[in-house]
């Protein structure tokens, strides 16, 4: 860590944090090319303990940590996270067709807050070229597909791109998140509303009850919404009987940061993660929790650095958590330092 932070991190962060992210998704794809590389990764981060262990809608995570959607968009990384020690990656946002997102540059580290703006916008190659990459992992670990639609599609027609997304996707994945929850595509957060999403997920369910196999389905939610929204998100999971809730997405809220106002607004618009979404991503998970009295399993996610930080959002009412911007400023060895945390904390 120590080693991460006073000299890879110093030297990463003179660039783009696009092409770093890129270039080190790149290194990674690289390198593990080579036999010994993974053995080697799982060697320094790895943490297996039968007590990091969780059974969750039926699937076994071996453990509670996962990598958070959007750093492994295309599934190019399962492998590698898996030998970096995390117990479950969710690729995507994938939508039904390609698309190269908002113009560069749309990812901008606040250093001073530990956080990072982003408006990617769903960049992404599609499902049909994740699905080639998911047919040739080797890993076992537990993936979830996180679906979106296309930014040229209407909202009055994205349950279509859900449910192409869903049925192509479907033999592939583990479980489904549904995100209508990013601020990035213009109108998307407008389908968390009661009656579009009520409609959009039943339809899915549709699709899925007919399968032999149902899969879970979870929503993926916003910090921003009100504890009435809120309550209308635990009367549709209620009604759509889907598998639980990701407890959330990035804020468009821009309050309390050390990040001075002029930088800020030279930056725009985004979702911002990391350490000042931590409070409210917590507070989230625990109305949620509390309010449906543990109805249904929540992963909790949003500003997630240390073991604390996960044992908080895990007392708050979340089963498992997942990381991004966390895996960012603190390294490679964040999944392993997390679970050394969670079984410590067990004791
Ligand atoms: C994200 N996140 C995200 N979420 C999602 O559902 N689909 C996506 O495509 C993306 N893309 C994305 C890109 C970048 C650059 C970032 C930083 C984040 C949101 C992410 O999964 C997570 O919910 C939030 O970032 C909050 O967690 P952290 O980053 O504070 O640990």
């Amino acid at each position: 860590m120590f080693l991460y932070k006073s000299i890879i991190r110093k030297a990463l962060y003179k660039y783009d944090p696009e092409q770093v992210h890129e270039f080190v998704c790149h290194f990674l794809l690289k390198i593990s090319s080579f036999p010994f590389v993974i053995p080697i990764l799982r060697f320094f981060f790895e943490q297996n303990n039968p007590k990091l262990e969780r059974t969750l809608f039926g699937l076994k995570f071996k453990n509670p940590v996962g990598l958070a959607a959007g750093f492994d968009k295309n599934a190019q990384l399962i492998d590698q996270m898996d030998a970096l020690g995390f117990g479950f990656v969710e690729i995507g946002t994938l939508t039904p067709r390609p698309q190269i997102g908002n113009d560069k540059p749309r990812l901008f580290r606040l250093e001073s807050d530990d956080a990072l703006i982003n408006r990617m916008g769903f960049n992404n190659e599609g499902v049909e070229e994740a699905i080639k990459r998911l047919k040739s992992r080797k890993s076992k670990i537990i993936v979830g597909g996180n679906i979106g639609k296309n930014k040229m599609t209407d909202n009055e027609d994205a349950t279509y791109d859900y449910m192409a997304a869903f049925k192509q996707l479907f033999d592939y994945v583990d479980y489904f998140v549904v995100n209508v929850s990013s601020p990035n595509t213009p109108g998307l957060r407008s389908l968390q509303e009661k009656e579009p999403l009520e409609f959009l997920l039943n339809d899915l369910q549709k699709i899925n009850k007919k399968k032999v196999n149902p899969k879970p389905i979870l929503l993926k939610i916003a910090p921003d919404l009100t504890n009435e929204q809120l309550d209308d998100i635990i009367d549709i999971i209620k009604t759509t009987k889907i598998a639980g809730v990701v407890a959330t997405n990035t804020t468009i809220d821009r309050s309390n940061l050390k990040t001075g106002s002029a930088i800020i607004n030279t930056i725009g618009n985004g979702g911002l993660s990391g350490q000042p979404l931590k409070q409210r991503a917590t507070e989230v998970i625990r109305y949620l929790s509390e309010k449906s009295n543990k109805a249904f399993p929540i992963i909790g996610v949003g500003g997630i650095a240390t073991a604390e930080d996960a044992i908080e959002k895990l007392n708050a009412g979340a089963s498992l958590v997942q990381v991004y911007t966390g895996f960012i400023y603190e390294g490679p060895a964040i999944a392993k330092k997390i679970c050394k945390g969670i079984l410590a904390n067990s004791k």
